[in-house]
């Protein structure tokens, strides 16, 4: 071609050109867009149907345990209490009487997070104890609170995962003494693992929140390397407990010679693995399907308490 009618054969071929990439984006985005509606279609999930129980939809063994110990308690006239997981230093140590430098303080592993617009230290709660702090704070005694919910500690290994779960239990009135503490925790633990002639040891211990203190072992047999439970002479460890410190009710705005009480705390997936014969606490957290039909329960078989606990 000569120069002049390469210039005009060029301009045309341009134009040519864009005009076939439009048309090829333009069909391009109908046939995504045909295949994107193709694949909704085919797997439309209609989240309204009731569950099909064979397909899935169970309920996790920490929310069925956190269900049966609220049932138990609320029938022993306890009532339910929540708390944030995000705490102040305040709520979870100082009020506790664990005041900043309290050598029990480094027993928690703590983790910290930026502090709060007024300077004041801010934690991932490491127990559910705080929760007895806010309710005191709040309410007047006669105090019967149960309180489950999520802690963390920096921890990672068969026993502990960073998050887990504690139920804190806090009873204040007038005449309310280790005696009560005792028959509450009894009473529980029979009715918690199905064994009524369960034995309970109290034995000396150590929380700067209680005094005196204890902790609390459920008789059991390890014969054969099986562990059950019942009255045969072997001991376990199972939670802390003890009367509730003066100091604490006095922090906490209660008068410590009028009132006094007792709480008690313990490891939500501890006796889930002991009660359902969970070997391995990592596996609660790891959302294997496989485990969660193994070990998981049908929604059918939630005791009837319509609490609306989701966790
Ligand atoms: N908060 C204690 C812990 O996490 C448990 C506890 C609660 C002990 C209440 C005594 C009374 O170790």
């Amino acid at each position: 071609m000569s120069p002049d009618e390469r210039k005009a054969a060029g301009q045309a071929l341009n134009v040519l050109k864009s005009e076939i990439e439009t048309a090829i984006t333009g069909r391009l985005e109908i046939l995504k867009r045909g295949a994107r509606a193709e694949k909704l279609a085919v797997e439309r999930i209609d989240v309204t149907l009731p569950v099909d129980d064979d397909e899935g939809g169970h309920i996790h063994p920490i929310s069925q345990t956190i269900e049966e110990l609220v049932q138990i308690f609320a029938e022993m006239g306890f009532t339910l209490a929540e708390g944030p997981e995000i705490e102040g230093d305040f709520n979870n140590f100082t009020a506790l009487n664990m005041p900043p430098d309290h050598p029990a303080r480094q027993m928690h592993d703590t983790f910290y997070l930026s502090p709060a617009a007024d300077g004041s230290a801010r934690v991932l709660r490491t127990h559910t104890s705080p929760v007895q702090v806010r309710t005191m704070l709040s309410t007047k005694p006669p105090i019967r609170i149960i309180a489950p919910g999520r802690t963390y500690r920096s921890d990672y290994d068969m026993t502990h995962t960073p998050m887990f779960h504690q139920v804190e239990g806090l009873v204040i009135d007038e005449a309310t003494h280790m005696g009560h503490l005792r028959g509450c925790l009894t009473e529980f633990c029979r009715a918690f693992f199905q064994v009524d002639d369960l034995p309970l040891r109290f034995r000396p211990s150590f929380f700067p929140f209680t005094e005196p203190s204890a902790e609390v072992d459920i008789g059991c047999s390890r014969k054969g390397g099986e562990l059950k439970l019942g009255n045969y002479g072997d001991w376990l460890e199972i939670l802390g407990c003890g009367m509730v410190h003066p100091k604490v009710l006095e922090m906490c705005g209660i008068d410590s010679t009028k009132y006094q009480g007792f709480a008690f705390g313990m490891g939500i997936e501890r006796i889930a693995m002991l009660k359902y014969g969970i070997p391995d606490l990592r596996t609660f957290f790891e959302s294997d399907l496989r485990w969660l039909r193994h070990y998981g329960f049908s929604f059918l078989d939630q005791p009837s308490l319509g609490l609306g606990l989701t966790r």
